[in-house]
């Protein structure tokens, strides 16, 4: 039996488009009504671009935990929720059924409760991949507690601004996690960051390193410690806390073009029917396959289509705890043998950094069970895709190029595996409810093929964020200042003569090195936060595995000439400011940068000169001091 909302054949998606667009909330209220609501909605949407305001299923209680894990225990109890694969592949993995994933949510939803956690209370997860991320995850909004979290690769100052901006009161974390060769010392940093933090009153912490970690009496508490008081008390079935259809569910921390990251805010109802409506869809569902997405649930992807999507659909969802290349790069072919998964969802960055090893990884390795394989994060470029669909999917897979954002909750343009036509590099088509479109610099929608523009959407979906956490002006800024009455992506896109959308990439000051999203504003702030530094650009450049790399222009004050000495310098700075994912590939020390009389950096002219475009940098003569550019391509890092 399929999904009652799953889509079967193009006909049907275009029919179900017309549907979405024609008639929106007879649209939405028909897949609502596959959901499980305590109480029924009095209002499927109320909204407004202007203010904005965007609510959908007002009036409705529902609880997400119900909808990921209680409504299935009936038909599906025994069914693996979750299979988890460790780092280490001579460690054993562990499959956690549906049942095991309610009892083990309803004990440590119970721990949270008897630390006092609340309903609204807003707790930060800074752990590594494994089970317990999730479990802590759904233990949270099954006490209608607001889960941040953060992922594991950031620096306890990155750690300070989240738990700061959030004001976060309890954190779960880990003594350490295992990522490939290396061990990340989580609990030391969190130990770092809570110096700063006098609003965190509590720590759990999860037991999977065994580093050497202190425990502060009164503050942190070992996990199953925690869980043995429980289980002594009762047996655990922790209720659902009714939650209002428009309540919190997470705050996730993402870059923006300016200042520190932004809370992006998803909400209960919306968010959970539009990570299932969209998984089930796009990667075309069927019952008992086993879905494997390799992306870290400290970004949205993991959050809506490892966790949420997955688990609402009642889907085997595998969470692997390591990297593509450790031991060996033939590591996920190897995962995907051993569990026979049928879908496989990663980002182009780690299908180049594969690539890059060569085919040899693949002698030995059946992966027929594929069915349908995936991208995210960035654009693909042609050459990996066609990589991906001949040795991943033996040309027998559909591909499906899925572009959205943090702040979108799901997928917003794709190819619907095998139904919808798929065409490399191209998002292709938006899907049912998606009002797409793109405009022109002054707002005008563009209506012919092949001609660049904006990418916006015109109608609100459910799965879109409601605000940036305390900061309700930064979400109008953001996103609908720009252009009236839309929503503007920060994307730049085309589309083809057949309408299908090709993605470009970032039209803003956001950067996507190796799939990850860094605000050059962040980058900067970090570098001229270091002593002898005046002043820094950063820039990105075309990166052939990246994707994009950092390339960064410094003024330097100091006394230290040895080049190499002050570039590891800087990186050290980034590196403890944000995290070793925004280090620079290339820095430049520069007497002046380019700026306009008002004092401006042009950064348009520097992105040129990182990517090598020396005769397109346009009129430079309005500068304040035209010299500088001279200089910057004399000494130009290639
Ligand atoms: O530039 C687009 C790029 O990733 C940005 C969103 O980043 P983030 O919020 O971190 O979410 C990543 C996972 C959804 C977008 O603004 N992007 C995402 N998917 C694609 C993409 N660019 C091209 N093609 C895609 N499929």
């Amino acid at each position: 039996m399929p999904y009652p909302f799953q889509i079967q054949t193009r006909s049907d998606y275009d029919q179900q488009y017309a549907k979405s667009i024609e008639d929106p909330i007879g649209f939405w209220s028909e897949i609502a009504s596959h959901f499980k609501f305590s109480k029924k909605w009095d209002q499927v949407l109320s909204w407004n671009f202007k203010e904005p305001r965007i609510k959908w299923f007002e009036g409705a209680k529902l609880n997400i935990t119900e909808n990921c894990i209680d409504r299935h225990l009936e038909s599906k109890m025994d069914q693996p929720a979750i299979i988890w694969e460790a780092n280490d592949p001579l460690e054993n993995e562990r499959i956690i059924t549906y049942k095991e994933l309610h009892q083990t949510v309803c004990e440590f939803a119970a721990v949270l409760k008897r630390h006092g956690v609340q309903k609204g209370d807003r707790v930060c997860i800074y752990m590594g991949m494994i089970p317990e991320l999730v479990i802590a995850m759904l233990a949270c909004a099954r006490i209608g507690a607001i889960h941040n979290v953060v992922f594991g690769g950031f620096s306890a100052q990155s750690l300070i601004d989240r738990i700061q901006d959030a004001q976060v009161s309890c954190v779960i974390s880990c003594d350490g996690a295992f990522r490939g060769p290396k061990t990340i010392e989580l609990k030391a940093i969190v130990d770092e960051a809570l110096l700063q933090c006098p609003t965190v009153k509590t720590q759990i912490v999860y037991q999977r390193t065994h580093s050497k970690i202190n425990m502060l009496e009164g503050r942190d508490f070992w996990w199953h410690e925690e869980l043995t008081k429980i289980n002594s008390l009762h047996s655990v079935s922790t209720a659902p806390e009714p939650m209002d259809a428009e309540d919190m569910l997470f705050i996730l921390y993402t870059s923006g073009s300016t200042g520190k990251p932004k809370g992006v805010v998803h909400t209960c109802a919306g968010y959970m029917i539009y990570a299932c409506y969209s998984f089930v869809n796009v990667f075309q569902y069927k019952k008992k396959q086993i879905h494997f997405c390799t992306a870290d649930i400290g970004w949205i992807t993991g959050h809506s289509y490892i966790v949420y999507g997955p688990l609402c659909a009642g889907a085997t969802t595998l969470l692997y705890e390591g990297i593509p290349t450790w031991p060996d790069p033939g590591r996920l072919w190897d995962i995907i043998d051993k569990f026979q998964v049928n879908i496989l969802y990663t980002a182009p960055t780690a299908i180049r950094s594969l690539m890059s090893f060569g085919e040899t990884w693949f002698e030995n390795k059946k992966l027929d069970s594929l069915k349908v394989l995936g991208s995210v994060g960035e654009p693909i470029n042609e050459e990996a895709w066609e990589w991906y669909s001949e040795h991943v999917g033996h040309s027998n897979c559909p591909i499906v190029d899925t572009w959205w954002q943090t702040e979108t909750g799901g997928i917003l343009i794709s190819n619907l595996a095998g139904v919808t036509p798929q065409k490399p590099s191209f998002a292709t088509l938006p899907l049912p409810g998606i009002q797409a479109c793109l405009v022109t610099d002054d707002g005008q929608e563009i209506s012919e093929h092949e001609i660049d523009g904006f990418l916006c959407i015109k109608f609100p979906w459910p799965g879109m964020l409601r605000t940036t956490y305390g900061d309700h002006e930064r979400f109008r800024k953001n996103y609908f200042d720009r252009f009236e009455d839309l929503y503007f992506s920060g994307d730049g896109a085309k589309r083809d003569e057949n309408g299908l959308y090709r993605i470009t990439g970032r039209v803003d000051d956001v950067l996507k090195i190796s799939g990850h999203r860094i605000g050059t504003a962040e980058v900067e702030n970090a570098v001229n936060s270091l002593e002898d530094v005046t002043e820094s650009a950063v820039v990105g450049y075309p990166h052939p595995i990246k994707g994009q790399a950092i390339y960064a222009f410094v003024i330097y004050n100091g006394t230290n000439s040895n080049y190499e000495q002050l570039k590891a310098g800087i990186n050290e700075h980034i590196q403890t400011h944000i995290g070793p994912i925004a280090k620079a590939d290339k820095i430049q020390i520069v007497k002046g940068l380019p700026k306009t009389r008002s004092g401006k950096i042009m950064r348009r002219i520097l992105r040129k000169i990182a990517c090598g475009e020396l005769h397109e940098l346009g009129d430079t003569s309005t500068l304040l001091d035209p010299g500088v550019v001279d200089e910057i391509i004399a000494n130009r890092i290639i």
